[in-house]
């Protein structure tokens, strides 16, 4: 389609002091925000990441952003950053939608920082990364990426590193030596919790999307599993399923836990049905629509938390139900 892009500004604010509120207004917009610096790399506990993925701009995308909001405003005492584990939009080439979406967005993002991955609905349907790059720049070159796909960033004591499920991921590839350097460095005295996102789950037992990671997982999942990291976020399968701690296709306690939160509220609706039976290494599955919660207590203990915000339900229109009964 044709679209003139509105003037999009990036601002870099620095030095901000860890922990500390700033307000601050955009010029021409009489409104005023407020939002906290998220801990710097280290101790803070306890401090809480909000989680979703495949969001999109629908009633029920707007319940998950909504709870969001209240979930980190009521933070026990650190807030992190809320993560979104890609397929944002779902601009799908028209790319005003990416400003609706913004707007949408904005009473979370403009008080609690947001950090993405991308999906297939940021690079497919002409989409090709461009109003994704443009929109949500994450920190790769302070990450000693040449990428804005592929980043890490430590926050508190979490060191998050996102991927790009359709990169080349192969060894030798930009990504995957960059991968190598990063799980390198990671110091687990100063960030004991090691979180990497990436859009298509490398493990779920959905009927839609299966295998689909085959590829990545089969080069990145030993790196992984090697560097001890603790969880996989992901999404693109529109359903929530967490696992049990795994690597190569067996439970393992070793391994990561790996939430699949593909279930933010997109137009496309909820995917279903399930595999049958649930593999030995699925600890809990279902196809409503929801956000998740992870809090890190201490150095070795967190609670994770799935929030449900929508019922999937034969008899309601699209087949989801919004009513409050179905919030948990
Ligand atoms: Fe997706």
């Amino acid at each position: 389609m044709f679209y003139d892009a509105p003037s999009i500004h990036t601002v870099v604010l620095k030095p901000l002091a860890s922990g500390a509120e700033y307000a601050y207004s955009v010029a021409g917009d009489d409104r005023e925000f407020r939002f906290r610096m998220p801990p710097a790399a280290g101790e803070a506990y306890p401090l809480l990441f909000g989680l979703t993925a495949d969001l999109g701009q629908t009633a029920a995308s707007e319940a998950s952003v909504s709870k969001l909001r209240r979930m980190m405003a009521g933070a026990p005492v650190h807030a992190g950053v809320v993560i979104i584990a890609g397929d944002l939009a779902y601009a799908d080439g028209w790319h005003s939608r990416w400003d609706s979406f913004s707007r949408m967005l904005e009473p979370l993002a403009a008080s609690h920082p947001v950090m993405t991955a991308g999906g297939n609905h940021e690079v497919s349907y002409g989409e090709a990364w461009i109003g994704y790059n443009a929109r949500y720049p994450m920190p790769h070159r302070e990450s000693n990426s040449r990428s804005n796909l592929w980043w890490s960033r430590e926050v508190g004591p979490a060191h998050l590193t996102s991927l790009c499920s359709y990169c080349a991921y192969h060894p030798g590839s930009l990504q995957y030596e960059w991968l190598l350097r990063d799980m390198a460095q990671v110091n687990r005295t100063r960030t004991p919790w090691l979180i990497v996102t990436l859009h298509v789950p490398f493990y779920h037992s959905n009927s839609a999307h299966v295998d689909e990671a085959a590829g990545m997982r089969a080069s990145m999942e030993g790196l992984l599993y090697a560097a001890g990291v603790d969880v996989v976020l992901a999404g693109h399968v529109h359903a929530f399923e967490r696992t049990h701690p795994m690597h190569e296709r067996r439970p393992n306690r070793c391994g990561p836990v790996h939430l699949n939160l593909g279930d933010g509220g997109n137009r496309e609706g909820t995917t279903l049905p399930w595999l049958h039976p649930a593999p030995d290494w699925s600890a809990f599955r279902e196809g409503s629509f929801g956000v998740g919660g992870l809090t890190l207590i201490n150095a070795t203990h967190a609670i994770f938390n799935w929030s449900r915000t929508a019922c999937e339900t034969q008899y309601a229109p699209d087949h989801i139900d919004l009513s409050p009964l179905c919030e948990s």
